[in-house]
């Protein structure tokens, strides 16, 4: 079982249309954009009636097709925008627009891909199509095919590694032709070899045909080099936008000036 397919299945559905759940919605997903946002903000209730803000008026937009980054500090947002993204929280102010069919990838791979063998996993989501055996037979083949997966079709996935798992993960958001990825911190807890791997096999999914777009968190700077672009937040807002190497400049240069404070 897929917990992204699950999600998509159960949660999404279960929610109001996106021009229900904010003020105005925006068209311009339709125009070589994937992504859209304007003004968001998100708040929870903190006891005694008052709000704790944790969004700020982020508006942002990512074209179709490419791959992008968020960066922050722990709990500046990251991970809440990604889900009002994916649909899994309503924002409390704003607009947003993000193209269909998404998908929410997890951040731990024992928590996605629950079936028994690769195949089974690529091909839970797509019992809901009404496709004939050879169609699965072939979605499933081609979502492998994108992420460098195709020999492991028979194997257990309890014999996979942590980076194989995540890559079955996003092969079974392909193989329902998801347009929008949101991966959240996938290679936090892999080994350098896998969290290539992953970031390849994410590069490669989006292929030439401007079809899938990716937002990708990550902690990780080194990763910054697959980005077409990418964001920085801190506190809930968006504070810098451009290509990898001018974020990755814009932080190095907020860890020098933040150890000279504290040496001082
Ligand atoms: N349901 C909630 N109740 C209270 N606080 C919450 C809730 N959800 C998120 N927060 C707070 O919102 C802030 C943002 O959380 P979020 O998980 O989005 O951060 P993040 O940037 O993904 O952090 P990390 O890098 O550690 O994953 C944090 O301060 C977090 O404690
Ligand atoms: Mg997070």
């Amino acid at each position: 079982m897929n917990l992204s397919s699950l999600i998509r299945s159960f949660t999404v559905p279960l929610l109001p249309p996106p021009h229900s759940i904010v003020p105005s919605r925006i068209d311009g997903a339709e125009n070589g954009i994937a992504i859209e946002c304007s003004n968001l903000n998100y708040s929870i209730a903190s006891g005694q009636r008052k709000m704790l803000p944790i969004l700020r008026d982020c508006s942002f937009s990512v074209p179709s097709g490419q791959l992008w980054m968020l960066l922050g500090p722990n709990g500046c947002g990251k991970s809440t925008l990604l889900k009002i993204l994916a649909g899994l929280l309503k924002p409390t102010k704003g607009s947003l627009h993000v193209k269909r069919p998404r998908s929410f990838v997890f951040q731990n791979p024992d928590h996605q891909v629950v079936m028994p063998t690769v195949e089974a996993d690529v091909a839970f989501g797509l019992g809901k199509l009404n496709l004939t055996h050879d169609e699965v037979r072939s979605k499933v083949a081609n979502a492998l095919d994108a992420v460098g997966m195709s020999e492991y079709l028979q194997r257990p996935v309890q014999t996979l590694s942590g980076g194989q798992k995540q890559r079955v993960a996003i092969a079974g958001a392909l193989a329902e032709a998801c347009k929008v990825l949101l991966l959240d911190e996938l290679t936090t807890f892999l080994d350098e070899s896998d969290q290539f791997g992953v970031i390849k096999a994410v590069k490669n999914s989006l292929g030439d045909s401007g079809e899938v777009t990716a937002l990708w968190v990550t902690h990780r700077l080194e990763e910054l080099e697959y980005a077409d672009g990418a964001f920085y937040m801190e506190d809930g807002k968006i504070v810098m936008q451009g290509d990898g190497a001018s974020i990755l400049n814009f932080i190095k240069t907020r860890q020098i000036s933040y150890i000279d404070r504290i040496n001082r």
